[in-house]
Order: structure tokens, then C-alpha cells, then sequence
């Protein structure tokens, strides 16, 4: 059952609404394609209406509101400027379809985020069509598909994929028609070499994983793995959804990755999450390039045009240019940090991680299943809590929004019971990461069946997840008659 514990802000179907009056036709064109009487929506005054929605938004929580430590999301503090660049009209009033000789200033953005992309990952080539971490994937997918088969090489359709993978990963990989094998981590949490080896055979087409994975840990064996890949004859992917660790320190072509997809909507200065738009580049090694998405853009004579000549391509993978203000955003964002700025950025979310790492298992209300030192994220366990007290993982993170905080990603990466991925990201403060960690600390102490309530000072109280999912809301209506059946 849900419980909406304190939710009485009135839907804006319940403002007071003026009467509207039917239109005065307009002489000169036909009555019939005129629409005079009043679209049935709340006729409400304008201040009411501003009012109604900026109070709506402070009920929210988002990264300008405070830390949001949603492990794997990235969820870091955005600087103002790339927003407000990406809202220049000279940029926000072009139309997709104008000629490219007017829109030289897009096209040259683009080719030069594509090249620094590049240099960061150390690839060969990009493409900025895909729309979020998982398109890009998909693309990942497809260009795998289109090597093997220009080899002639038809039987392989298994994707290897480890334990610690994040969900979309073999989704992907699924979807593109490959078989998924999942192999298990070893006791360190990270790639079983061996097992890998066992596993690859002439039936593989790709091996897919993140580094650092979602533990936060660093794949020491990368090299060799990227070795018995190759020896294979398979290719290796990068999800490169956790980026934000080794800017500057590390760069997936020089692991040996074939195929990387970067979430710019997580390292690059976009949001994640909340419905917007992503993006979700794909960088290759100079043998796939010839597979990328057209159109390619070119430079000739400080000229940019689109090539679409490139037979061997696989199609478009989105219209038109790809997620524009997110690519201006990330195009804003690299220029100001430079090379240095990105490294310093990676070196503080590892040092944040760590740091709230050490004094959260220090304070020994928590266990840390996997023990090596972590790159920007780390997972705890509340598998002891949960035993002795019976606190889960979700009363934990229900109870921190009562502090005012927002909860780590809960139960992900599967391999860890009663998990809380927590990723603090280089914008926040020491004090900011003390105030959590002592939150964490508290909530640890706190009476259970407090904590199996809670949150109390939200809008809405806890919800019954199960029958949320099962019984889905989607419209104010039926919200209204659920709350009166209460
Ligand atoms: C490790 C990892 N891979 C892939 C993705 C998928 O990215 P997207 O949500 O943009 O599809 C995410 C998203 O958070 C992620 O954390």
C-alpha cells in the first residue's frame, strides 16, 4: 500500500481556474480550422502558476541542491557556463535541416569534441550520434557485428559479459542479437582471467567491460586480458560510463580496447539522469572505423562538411546531429578544464572516494566486502546490519533523506547483498562528505523500527515499491481516485 505521509500540495487541476471565454473568430480564415472554444486546461494566473511550479521544484532534489552520491551515475555538481552556452541561441535557433555551409561554427565544435574525445581515450575515431551510455553500447554492438561478418566471420554470436557489469551492458549486447555469457569476478572482485580464458572460443564477438568496474576497482589485468581477447580473435569493449576515475591517468586505447562508448552526461557536465538528454559517443581503433554511423564530418580547407560516402557504414544510429547541447556542454567543459583541469578532476573523485571509504569503515558499522583500494566509487554491505538489527539497505537509504541527503544507489552490483554504492565525485566538499558520513554513522545506531519507517520529513513518505511497479499511477486521475479510495 502506499503511504503519502504529508503530500498535500493541490495538483494544479485544483487551483482555483478562471472561466474561459469562447474566442472571437478571426475574419479571413475558414471558422472550421479555427479552434474557438477553450482547450480544457486550468485557466489559472500567472503568479499562481509560477508559484505552483517553483514550489513543486523545491520539493526535488537535484546536484544543485546537494551532494547525490547515486553510485555509477556520476552525479556531480554541473558548472553554470556550459548550460548557459548551450542555451546561445546562435546554437539553440539552428535547424537540423539547414545546409552545412550555415552551420560551419556546429560542425567545427563537433569535429574538434571528437578529436579531443580521442585524446582522452586514446581511440582512433568518434562518433557523436548515440543518445545515452546504452545507444552507444547498441552501436557498440552493431559495429561488432559488421567486423565479424566483413571477416566472413558469421559464427560468432556470444558476448562475454563479467558478473559486476552494469545491466544495460547485457541488455545491449541482447537486443544486437548476441548470446550473453556471464562469467563471475574472483575473490577480488574483479575479472577471473582464467575462467575468461576458458570461455573465449571462436564463437566470441566481443568481451565487454568496464574499467574500473562497478566496485570501483581497477582492472589490474587489463593487458593480459585484452591479450587472450584478441588471440581469440574477438573484440574488447569499453563501457566508458566510469570515465570520471582515469581522466588523464589512463586511456582505454592503450589498454587494448577496440570499441569505448563515454556517457558525456555523467564525466562531461551534463546531468545524468531526470529524463533529459544524453550522450553517448563511441570511440574506435582504426580498423572499425570504416563501420561508424554516417555521416562522418570532415574538414578540408577549414571548410566542415558531411561525408556520407563511407559504404561499409552501418546506417545512422540517431537523426540528425546527435544530442547538440549536450555536445556543446562537453565540448564548454573539456576546453575550460584542459588536460590538467580532467586529471585533477579524476585524482579528487578517487581521493573523495576513499576518504569517505576509510572513516565509513572505520567506523565499523558497515562492511566493505572487497577490500582493494577504489578509483571513484566503493559498495558497502548491510548484509551484518541486517542479520544483527535487521536494517536493510533501503531503510538506510530512506532514512539519510530525512538528514536532507540524498541516498547512494542501493542492491547494485548484484554481487554484493544489501549493497550501497556510494559515489561522491569531485565536487563535493570535505565538510559535505564528513555531514554524510556521519549520517551514515548515526542512522547505523538508530532504533530499527524508526529506521523501517522513514523517510518522515519528505513529501512522501515510503512506498510500497512492489505495489508501485505492479499497479502503475501514470495519470493525476488515477492518482487522485487511489488517494481516495485511502
Ligand atoms: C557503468 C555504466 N554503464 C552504462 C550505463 C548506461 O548509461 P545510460 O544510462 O546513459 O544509458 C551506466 C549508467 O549509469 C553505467 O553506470
Amino acid at each position: 500500500m502506499f503511504r503519502f505521509a504529508r503530500y498535500n500540495e493541490p495538483l494544479i487541476f485544483e487551483l482555483p481556474s478562471r472561466e474561459t471565454r469562447e474566442r472571437t473568430p478571426i475574419p479571413g480564415i475558414p471558422r472550421k480550422i479555427q479552434r474557438l472554444k477553450p482547450i480544457s486546461i486550468p485557466n489559472i494566473e500567472e503568479p499562481r502558476v509560477a508559484r505552483h511550479f517553483h514550489h513543486l521544484s523545491q520539493m526535488n532534489y537535484g546536484v544543485d541542491t546537494g551532494i547525490y552520491p547515486l553510485g555509477s551515475c556520476t552525479m556531480k555538481y554541473n558548472p553554470k557556463i556550459c548550460e548557459e552556452i548551450a542555451r546561445w541561441e546562435e546554437f539553440s535557433c539552428l535547424h537540423p535541416h539547414q545546409d552545412a555551409s550555415t552551420v560551419q561554427g556546429i560542425l567545427q565544435m563537433m569535429y574538434e569534441l571528437e578529436e579531443m574525445l580521442v585524446e582522452i581515450t586514446g581511440m582512433h575515431a568518434f562518433t557523436l550520434q548515440p543518445a545515452a551510455g546504452a545507444h552507444g553500447e547498441l552501436l557498440g554492438m552493431l559495429l561488432t557485428r559488421a567486423y565479424h561478418e566483413n571477416n566472413s566471420d558469421n559464427n560468432r554470436k556470444d558476448v562475454i559479459i563479467p558478473d559486476t557489469a552494469h545491466g544495460t551492458n547485457p541488455a545491449s549486447a541482447s537486443i544486437a542479437g548476441f548470446n550473453v555469457i556471464e562469467i563471475p569476478s574472483n575473490k577480488d572482485g574483479t575479472v577471473d582471467v582464467k575462467l575468461l580464458k576458458k570461455s573465449l572460443s571462436d564463437k566470441t564477438a566481443c568481451f565487454m567491460i568496464t574499467n574500473p568496474n562497478t566496485l570501483g576497482i581497477f582492472e589490474d589485468n587489463i593487458l593480459e586480458i585484452a591479450e587472450c581477447v584478441h588471440d581469440a580473435g574477438a573484440l574488447l569493449y569499453y563501457d566508458g560510463a566510469n570515465m570520471n576515475a582515469i581522466l588523464g591517468k589512463a586511456r582505454p586505447g592503450d589498454m587494448g580496447f577496440d570499441i569505448v562508448h563515454l556517457n558525456l552526461h555523467k564525466t562531461f557536465s551534463t546531468p545524468h539522469g531526470g529524463g533529459g538528454p544524453g550522450s553517448g559517443p563511441i570511440g574506435v581503433n582504426r580498423e572499425l572505423e570504416e563501420f561508424l554511423p554516417i555521416p562522418r564530418i570532415i574538414k578540408e580547407k577549414n571548410r566542415y562538411r558531411f561525408d556520407y560516402d563511407k559504404p561499409k557504414s552501418i546506417g545512422k544510429i540517431k537523426e540528425f546531429y546527435g544530442n547538440i547541447s549536450v555536445l556543446l556542454k562537453a565540448y564548454t567543459y573539456i576546453k575550460m578544464m584542459g588536460y590538467n583541469g580532467l586529471r585533477e578532476t579524476s585524482e579528487i573523485a578517487v581521493l573523495n572516494a576513499n576518504y569517505m571509504k576509510k572513516k565509513i569503515v572505520d567506523s565499523k558499522r558497515y562492511e566493505l566486502p572487497y577490500k582493494q583500494m577504489r578509483k571513484h566509487e566503493f559498495v558497502l554491505s548491510c548484509e551484518k546490519l541486517k542479520e544483527e538489527k535487521n536494517i536493510r539497505a533501503a531503510d538506510i537509504a530512506k532514512r539519510l533523506l530525512d538528514y536532507g541527503l540524498h541516498a547512494p544507489t542501493v542492491y547494485f552490483p548484484l554481487i554484493v547483498k544489501e549493497a550501497l554504492m556510494i559515489e561522491p565525485t569531485e565536487t563535493e566538499s570535505k565538510e559535505d562528505l564528513d555531514r554524510y558520513i556521519d549520517a551514515l554513522i548515526e542512522i547505523a545506531d538508530e532504533d530499527v523500527e524508526k529506521l523501517k519507517n522513514a523517510p518522515y520529513n519528505t513529501p512522501i513518505g515510503r512506498v510500497d515499491e512492489v505495489y508501485a511497479t505492479r499497479n502503475l499511477i501514470l495519470t493525476w486521475r488515477d492518482f487522485k481516485e487511489e488517494m481516495s479510495e485511502k
